[in-house]
């Protein structure tokens, strides 16, 4: 237990894929996340309706509906040992690229602050990824709140938004970053020996690409912290975002209960788990074409993929254990992110099972939402962001809350929702 709570572990609500921890990605992908808010006052008024008869005995509904239990822990994102401030003098800028989906995206931030912090280095905010599959190029700017990132950091290191320029000779240019490719999930020594020395050599350094590069496991709880209150607390999306997403919330909030679902069945998923074999002749054609474009090359026996459990589960399996667990054909399902590969074949099982489908162009045709729609400000918007009902994080923050007891955070949160989540179980 000790373990996963250290961890600051985020999987790729959509580009999320990698070697290591796949087993837990491909939990995540299974459901990846299920998020469900409720109105409290409905909430008891659902209780009581549902003492009638044809609901199975053994299901309770208001704990089917009711947050996870966290067993105990607390947040952990402020420091509590001596936490000096980051020193006066720098010992040169730290630039990254980071790559992925949205999730992806965001853990290699905070990968990026901790390395930062660990070097005496000064960041410079992080570059997010335009990547071939989700085509999108708004930057950090465009989907994070900078100012408020680098103000909540200012006690834990000094982050700029551009490296300087440097005067020499009577000319002024831009610090050349010297560019060096971390070793995947690199230990701290590599921070403070190596990446440091390019440092202090040439002034700034440039590390790319930029995700998975510091090990998740680091025997040093502020580190850990670090990270915390990274992602929980310092990144935080344009109130733009925000406000459509808690607009879909609200409007999803004012029929009761529903629940936000990813169901990870999409094209860069099956094609990095290699999950080919119960898609059709022309679909695998797809599915091999993107693996070979975007993925290194590695033998997979793909008849056995699924066999040993390296695949997301499909869209009807996912409902049928939905269905097990309580939940029955009038639940509302919002489904988060993006199309389904496979489309109507694996949807229509799906269907069958939880009727009352949503997704944001259903719960809000506005152009405003159409045009925040795609690439990572799309999954920003279905990342659900509610008022004070649901702790004002994302879904896969909330995922984590349940690990890290976030949810404690009372004084900013007060959870009277519900937030259920089976990838945790
Ligand atoms: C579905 O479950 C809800 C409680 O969550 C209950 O009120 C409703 O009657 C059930 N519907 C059916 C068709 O069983
Ligand atoms: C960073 O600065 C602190 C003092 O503020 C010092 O203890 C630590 O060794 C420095 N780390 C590196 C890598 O220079
Ligand atoms: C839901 O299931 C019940 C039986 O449990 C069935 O009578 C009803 O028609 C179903 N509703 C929908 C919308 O499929
Ligand atoms: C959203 O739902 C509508 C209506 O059910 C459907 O036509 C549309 O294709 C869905 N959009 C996505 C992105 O799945
Ligand atoms: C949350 O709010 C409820 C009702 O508003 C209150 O009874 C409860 O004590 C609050 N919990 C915390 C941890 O503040």
């Amino acid at each position: 237990m000790r373990r996963r709570l250290g961890h600051h572990r985020q999987h790729g609500k959509q580009g999320g894929v990698g070697g290591r921890g796949l087993l837990w990605k491909l939990l995540i992908a299974v459901f990846v996340v299920l998020l469900i808010c409720t109105l409290s006052l409905l909430f008891s008024a659902t209780i009581t309706a549902t003492n009638g008869s044809n609901a199975p005995s053994e299901i309770n509904v208001e704990k089917l509906w009711e947050s996870a239990n966290s067993g105990g822990w607390r947040p952990s994102s402020s420091p509590r040992t001596d936490w000096p401030s980051p020193p006066k003098e720098t010992k040169g800028y730290l630039r990254v690229r980071c790559n992925g989906g949205l999730n992806q995206q965001r853990s290699a931030i905070c990968n990026a602050v901790l390395a930062a912090r660990i070097m005496n280095a000064t960041l410079v905010l992080p570059e997010l990824d335009a990547n071939s599959f989700w085509h999108d190029d708004s930057g950090f700017h465009g989907i994070y709140d900078v100012e408020h990132f680098i103000l909540s950091l200012r006690f834990d290191l000094r982050i700029v938004e551009r490296i300087p320029e440097i005067r020499k000779n009577g000319k002024t240019k831009k610090i050349k970053a010297f560019q060096l490719r971390p070793p995947r999930d690199a230990p701290i020594s590599w921070y403070t020996t190596e990446a440091l020395e390019k440092m202090e050599e040439h002034g700034a350094i440039y590390l790319t690409p930029f995700s998975h590069r510091l090990a998740e496991e680091i025997d040093n709880p502020e580190y850990q912290r670090l990270r915390c209150r990274v992602n929980y607390h310092a990144l935080r999306f344009k109130p733009h975002i925000m406000k459509l997403s808690e607009s879909i919330v609200d409007k999803l909030r004012s029929q009761g209960h529903f629940m936000a679902i990813h169901l990870r069945f999409e094209m860069d998923m099956l094609a990095f788990a290699g999950c080919f074999d119960i898609f059709s002749p022309a679909e695998q054609k797809i599915l091999k074409k993107y693996r070979m474009e975007n993925f290194a090359k590695k033998t997979l026996i793909y008849k056995e993929r699924r066999a040993i459990g390296k695949c997301p589960l499909t869209p009807e399996e996912v409902g049928l254990l939905l269905r097990a667990m309580g939940f029955n054909n009038s639940t509302r399902m919002y489904l988060a992110a993006g199309e389904l590969f496979g489309g109507e074949h694996f949807m229509k099982p799906f269907r069958a099972l939880f009727p009352h489908l949503e997704n944001h162009s259903s719960v809000d045709s506005s152009e405003e939402l159409a045009a925040n729609a795609r690439g990572l400000i799309g999954s920003a918007v279905d990342y659900m962001n509610p008022d004070d009902k649901c702790p004002s994080e994302n879904v896969m923050q909330i995922l984590h809350s349940q690990l890290e007891s976030e949810n404690m955070d009372s004084e900013i949160y007060n959870q009277s929702d519900s937030v259920v989540s089976l990838a945790e179980r």
